[in-house]
């Protein structure tokens, strides 16, 4: 099913098989969102073991103020563009929200598309209700690999109250508990925490077969993911209290757009150097001719009266 080119640098391509077993031997999995191929050149030059062309994508590449009106045509280009980039990494993409909820049928009729038409190795999806694990369940059941998403669900936070922590009251943390052990029975070959207290995930993953990627969900997960433009601070604000920013791009690429408007509005750029010259002797044969401009621009001015 994978459409991944073989790798030519000696690293092998990420494998599920070889993800259980990063699990088992302690290996800790990183994973990293990616919309498109500068950024999946990245993950991939960093050796990252998943590629998420996650549903954040909306908010970070695509300007929308929230997950929820991403399409599945727009989600398919992003990933379509992240596949150019990603060889070794195993590359994953969000189901969007409405892709998925109304029945099994719409869910595999989703997720084939981004198998076939974007070359996703998997798909992801939110929440752990029987309707997801369902759907879930009927994806696997089609042949499509998928990653599991319980926690904070940004795709129905306006359900759980905003943008904030869950499972932080005990019947909270015994749903989510519940969710991630149906969604391994439905066979999710990996589940994402996000926002969850650290406690969950310290109990959860030694019960789980399959890894757990973090995310606001304690050092004990299986893996951690973070949202590529929150890493590298491509955003304004400080973002969420789980990010740990290792680079201020916004910053960076606000300096050097306004040093290149500054340099043309001052014409300091172009210089010579950016420029390009005429061979001598084809130059004076050009500036023999050079009247012709003249001419030409005559005529035109003629038809146009
Ligand atoms: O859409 C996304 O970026 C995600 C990650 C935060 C896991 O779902």
């Amino acid at each position: 099913m994978s459409t991944r080119p073989s790798a030519d640098n000696g690293r092998r391509p990420v494998t599920i098989p070889g993800l259980l077993e990063q699990k088992r031997s302690g290996r800790p999995i990183v994973m990293v969102t990616a919309y498109d191929y500068p950024s999946a050149r990245a993950a991939e030059a960093a050796g990252v073991d998943v590629v998420l062309v996650g549903d954040s994508g909306a908010m970070t590449v695509l300007g929308y103020p929230s997950t929820v009106a991403v399409t599945v045509d727009e989600m398919i280009m992003l990933t379509k563009a992240a596949r150019r980039g990603t060889e070794i990494g195993l590359l994953i993409a969000d189901l969007p929200f409405g892709s998925y909820e109304v029945s099994d049928e719409q869910a595999v009729a989703t997720a084939v598309r981004f198998v076939k038409e974007a070359g996703a190795d998997g798909v992801k999806l939110e929440g752990g209700g029987p309707a997801s694990v369902s759907r879930a369940r009927a994806i696997v059941g089609a042949g499509v690999p998928v990653i599991g998403h319980v926690g904070l669900t940004p795709q129905t936070a306006t359900a759980l109250g905003g943008y904030r922590a869950q499972g932080r009251s005990v019947e909270s943390a015994l749903a989510i508990a519940r969710g991630a052990l149906d969604l391994q029975a439905a066979g999710c070959f990996s589940i994402v925490f996000e926002a969850v207290p650290s406690v969950l995930t310290d109990d959860l993953v030694p019960l789980l077969r399959i890894p757990v990627i973090g995310i606001g969900a304690g050092p004990a997960a299986d893996g951690q993911v973070l949202v590529f433009h929150d890493l590298l601070g491509i955003r304004d604000g400080a973002g969420a209290k789980f990010v740990r920013r290792y680079a201020d791009l916004q910053d960076a690429m606000n300096e050097g757009v306004a040093r290149y408007a500054e340099d043309v509005r001052s014409r300091a750029f172009p210089t010579a150097e950016h420029g390009y010259g005429m061979d001598p002797a084809e130059l004076a044969r050009y500036q023999a001719r050079r009247g012709e401009i003249a001419t030409v621009a005559d005529d035109l001015a003629q038809l146009l009266r």
